[in-house]
């Protein structure tokens, strides 16, 4: 096969920042994605329904003229949250997610849940209304080495919370591990689990070896190769379960290129190319489908896209920026370190 078209994907996990990275970014997604769901890890954080909606005016404010782009806003969840306030956001249709950041898990993460006792009505609240948790999950735990910050967190920290409220919808986002993939697939329609583009190409050799590459660091760090394949497997099965968060987290390149780096890969300009070729070369290129298009908004319970996009694979390489400016600086586009032979026809 040599085109597919797909109902016109959207993003279930995506960093827009603000102020003038905002304007940087928002036009790469708006390209290639009808929506996103919008991570609220600003400074300070997006936690109140009215914050969310002065932010979501500030991201179509950012976007081309004539853009379609629809913003899915989401609540950052601190042991301060009002239950009501969360229920009056989404009754108003404004917010479709809550986001639980363990304290000091990664970026802008300081304002997160120290003790979950204190967002126990919150999370009630949330079954209740059927509001989904997107949860970063990895534990900050300071004994607990980094590569194995995600299985714990699924026993010590998802099953448990889980267990405790009943009828809670939950994404777990990014899930880097075979054990995240086990777990997820395991349960029952209530839970979801997103993956990005870049923990489906490098696993953790491609950030240390042969010199450390900070465009490469991410969070949750990717693994190693076993975890990768578990995922690409998981992505390109058409599990309803699985679908695209991409996590496009864009850092300035002196903020990434820097003796204590920031975490983050920026994916948005080149994300669809990148899982055609991915997808192609697993022979599943039809079930980009169902992990680009249709099982997040199955998930969330929204439509699937009417409109589409088409991708080609041709004999020249497909290209890209390699660099996005803004004012703020320049923001590297993640590369994959292949050609990549699929182009985006509309
Ligand atoms: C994200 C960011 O930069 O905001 N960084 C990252 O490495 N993914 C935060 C996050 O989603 O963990
Ligand atoms: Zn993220």
């Amino acid at each position: 096969m040599t085109q597919i078209t797909i109902p016109r994907p959207d993003d279930w996990h995506l960093h827009l920042r603000d102020g003038e990275m905002l304007k940087a970014v928002a036009p790469q997604t708006a390209q290639h994605f009808a929506r996103a769901i919008i991570m609220p890890n600003l400074v300070p954080p997006v936690v109140t329904g009215a914050q969310a909606s002065a932010y979501r005016d500030r991201i179509l404010a950012a976007l081309p003229e004539g853009s379609t782009f629809e913003p899915l806003m989401v609540l950052y969840l601190t042991e301060d949250t009002d239950p009501k306030d969360v229920a009056a956001a989404h009754a108003s249709g404004l917010v479709k997610a809550v986001k639980l950041y363990p304290a000091g898990a990664t970026t802008n993460s300081n304002s997160g849940v120290r003790n979950f006792d204190n967002v126990r009505p919150v999370l009630e609240k949330m079954a209740e209304i059927g509001l989904p948790l997107c949860v970063h999950g990895e534990v900050t735990t300071h004994e607990v080495d980094i590569f194995d910050r995600e299985a714990t967190f699924i026993d010590t920290v998802l099953d448990p919370l889980r267990k405790a409220t009943p009828g809670l919808r939950v994404v777990m986002e990014h899930i880097t591990t075979k054990e995240g993939v086990d777990y997820v697939s395991a349960q029952g329609s209530d839970m979801g689990g997103t993956i990005t583009t870049h923990h489906l190409i490098i696993n953790r050799n491609h950030i240390l070896v042969g010199g450390i590459k900070p465009h490469y660091y991410c969070l949750p760090v990717a693994k190693r190769e076993i975890h990768r394949r578990a995922l690409v497997e998981a992505a390109t099965s058409g599990n309803p379960h699985f679908f695209l968060g991409t996590d496009s987290a864009p850092h300035t390149d002196d903020a990434k290129e820097s003796p204590c780096g920031c975490a983050g890969c920026f994916t948005a300009t080149n994300t669809m190319q990148l899982l055609a070729h991915v997808f192609d070369a697993e022979g599943k290129l039809n079930a980009l489908t169902k992990f680009a298009s249709e099982n997040g908004p199955k998930f969330y319970g929204l439509p699937v896209n009417t409109n589409s996009l088409t991708l080609t694979k041709k004999s020249e390489t497909a290209t890209w920026p390699s660099k996005i400016a803004s004012a703020a600086g320049p923001v590297t586009v993640f590369d994959p370190g292949f050609p990549v032979y699929w182009h985006i026809e509309n």
